[in-house]
């Protein structure tokens, strides 16, 4: 189709559109959720090893045959035109001998800076969701190299940790995950912010004693490198995590996500990405929220932007 026609008749209709770079295990598993939970009208994948992205596109087109009408295709940058979110997972992913996330840095960090380049040319600003590790270093590169409005660079992982959080919490303390009310701010790393000070379990506040606190917060640490060092990756967390935000975006639906974000002054924070609460909307980043943290929690969180700030300075 022709691609101004193509751009037009998506705001015509208000069809959606999403394009997924990168679909080995994780952003295939992206797209399928995108396609299944019906989010999407059409789907481009694209992905260096184009037999990949072909084989990903039949398939899932497949699995939608008896479901929906969702079009899906394997191409490249120029089909993305007119998507209102890409997300991108290309870059090597982290394994069971990689200590930390940091350990991807000189890797993706190239591959983020091809992916920019080419996103910059869209005629029409997406809103681009970023995956690949280290997330919140790779989303800043993003925001910095495509120029786009901060709003609309958005690094996924704060629901992921936060999924972890309330995992934790409901084993602790014997209740079932959807009755606990729990976040997680700030780095996607070892130096991330489990609030417990805003931790609510069917609505009430519920107060954690200093070792409860040190074990479940270390076991949200460990979370990713236990799944992966048992089955090479994580896959249906980051997926289905990322899917509920696109979902957000897509569908305008009111409600707290955490997020990787740009800031600028809020936190007291500039020139860096990290998890905030905020509100998503069409626009991307509709409201940026200033949680009250305690004293541990807040010492944490500044740790964790520090040391983004210095590896941003090694790879910008
Ligand atoms: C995760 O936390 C590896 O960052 C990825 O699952």
């Amino acid at each position: 189709m022709d691609k101004i026609l193509s751009v037009n008749l998506h705001q015509v209709y208000s069809m959606k559109k999403a394009t997924v770079i990168g679909v080995g295990n994780l952003g295939s598993c992206i797209a399928y959720e995108l396609a299944a939970r019906g989010i999407v009208d059409e789907l481009v994948l694209i992905d260096l090893y184009r037999e990949l992205a072909e084989g990903n596109a039949e398939d899932i087109a497949q699995a939608m045959a008896f479901r929906s009408n969702v079009e899906v295709t394997a191409g490249d940058y120029e089909d993305a035109e007119g998507s209102q979110v890409v997300i991108v997972t290309a870059g090597k992913p982290r394994t069971p001998d990689m200590k930390s996330r940091m350990d991807l840095l000189e890797a993706n960090i190239r591959i983020i800076k091809s992916v920019a380049s080419n996103l910059k040319k869209i005629r029409e600003e997406p809103i681009v969701v970023t995956l690949t590790n280290p997330v919140d270093v790779m989303n800043y590169a993003m925001w910095k190299l495509t120029g786009f409005d901060r709003r609309r660079v958005i690094g996924s992982a704060g629901m992921l940790d936060s999924a972890r959080f309330r995992r934790a919490i409901s084993r602790k303390l014997d209740v079932p995950v959807l009755d606990v009310e729990a976040y997680v701010l700030g780095e996607h790393g070892d130096r991330q912010v489990p609030v417990f000070s805003r931790v609510a379990v069917k609505g009430e506040k519920r107060a954690f004693s200093d070792e409860e606190r040190k074990e479940i917060t270390e076991e949200i640490r460990q979370s990713a490198l236990n799944v992966i060092s048992k089955k090479g990756g994580t896959v249906y967390a980051p997926a289905s995590n990322t899917v509920n935000m696109i979902r957000m975006i897509l569908e305008d639906v009111p409600g707290l996500a955490v997020c990787s974000v740009v800031l600028d002054g809020e936190y007291g924070l500039k020139d860096i990405s990290i998890g905030v609460p905020v509100e998503l909307s069409r626009e991307g980043v509709k409201k940026i929220f200033e949680w009250k943290l305690d004293e541990d929690e807040k010492a944490i969180f500044y740790k964790g932007a520090e040391n983004l700030k210095k590896v941003i300075k090694t790879v910008m």
